[in-house]
């Protein structure tokens, strides 16, 4: 069915229930936070204002933004400082109607620098307990490893992380793709999966097929971060269609990082058509110029989805999500109720 104007399509969109299933939580620090951050903290930060920050967010690719990331996340110093940034963005994601959140972190990006592994995850953790009790909304952790450091480096990280597993759901692997391909962490990521963790990877974001199918085939994992260059190879599209393997899409991300040349050209829609288990997410939204809901409602717009394409998205966050079989049904339940009231509202 679709939509009879634009406005309730955006209405459509702004209540229905979501999840985000891929959200780097340090890619959510507002230009406001790391000033006010960068006060608390006595930190030097090469901007007079939070406008000039803005405009220095001008990316031709992932390695551009990947060097300004870094350099913000210099801000987070302690516990409250990653607590207050995690309970930031599920303040904003609470707004946008989502109802759960499986979100990155990056460990290496804080020890690096001298932060120490369990300030940031006790800020987000103690966050992600708050989101629950005060906003309702469920959450999960997922470390990510720098794949620009070495396998050696993310075994460390493993190993620090020993005392916090059963606080974390899985393990990620993001940063700088191209000449960092998944086989370089085939080992830490097979001991990962030892340990009961669940196994995501960035694969195809700028990458080739081949990273894609070394994602499935060394990593083995359970879920997709991008997957766009998967379009190119046929195999791949039959093997993650049969697998209904969730690919974790971030329309505005591949917008500013020149993935794409305009929305109009994002293969969410062909996706969807080719019958992939494709989700919207905003993977940094603070530097990519959107949240959740701005994600789906600028794809919509600019791809023409209509009201079955945005039900099936949503539905797709929690399918894809690590939520149990009940909590998913339950979730999908809720959005099936959701269409039906708008329609009887709109009868
Ligand atoms: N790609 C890879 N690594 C990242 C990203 C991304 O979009 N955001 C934060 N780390
Ligand atoms: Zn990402």
């Amino acid at each position: 069915m679709s939509f009879t104007s634009p406005e309730q399509r955006q209405a459509f969109i702004a209540a229905i229930p979501k999840a985000e299933l891929h959200l780097h939580i340090e890619g959510s620090l507002e230009p406001e936070m790391m000033f006010a951050l960068a006060q608390r903290n006595a930190v030097d930060i090469p901007f007079a204002s939070a406008d000039e920050v803005r405009k220095a967010y001008a990316f031709s690719n992932l390695q551009d933004f990947l060097d300004i990331y870094y350099q913000g996340m210099n801000v987070l110093r302690t516990e409250q400082d990653f607590y207050d940034l995690t309970m930031a963005y599920f303040e904003r994601i609470h707004a946008d109607n989502a109802i759960h959140a499986e979100i990155f972190f990056d460990p290496q990006g804080h020890t690096e620098r001298g932060i120490a592994f369990s300030i940031a995850i006790d800020g987000i953790l103690r966050a992600m307990d708050d989101a629950g009790s005060k906003l309702g909304i469920s959450s999960q952790l997922i470390m990510c490893f720098l794949r620009h450091l070495s396998e050696k480096e993310a075994f460390a990280t493993l190993e620090e992380a020993s005392p916090y597993l059963d606080r974390i759901a899985g393990v990620g692997l993001d940063s700088s793709e191209m000449g960092h391909p998944p086989s370089k962490f085939a080992k830490v990521f097979a001991k990962a999966k030892a340990l009961g963790l669940k196994t995501v990877a960035h694969a195809g974001e700028e990458g080739p097929p081949e990273y894609i199918w070394e994602a499935l085939d060394l990593l083995k994992i359970d879920r997709m971060d991008h997957g766009n260059r998967s379009l190119e190879d046929e195999a791949l599209v039959k093997n993650l269609r049969d697998n209904q393997m969730a690919l974790t899409v971030c329309p505005l991300s591949n917008l500013a990082l020149c993935v794409i040349d305009k929305l109009e050209d994002h293969p969410l829609k062909k996706m969807l058509g080719l019958g992939l288990r494709a989700t919207v997410n905003s993977d940094d939204p603070s530097y990519f110029g959107g949240y959740l809901n701005d994600n789906y409602e600028a794809t919509a717009t600019a791809l023409n989805l209509d009201k079955d394409d945005i039900v099936n998205l949503a539905k797709n966050s929690f399918r894809g999500s690590f939520l149990g079989e009940d909590a998913i049904e339950q979730s999908l339940q809720r959005i099936d109720e959701y269409v039906s009231e708008f329609d009887r509202k709109i009868g």
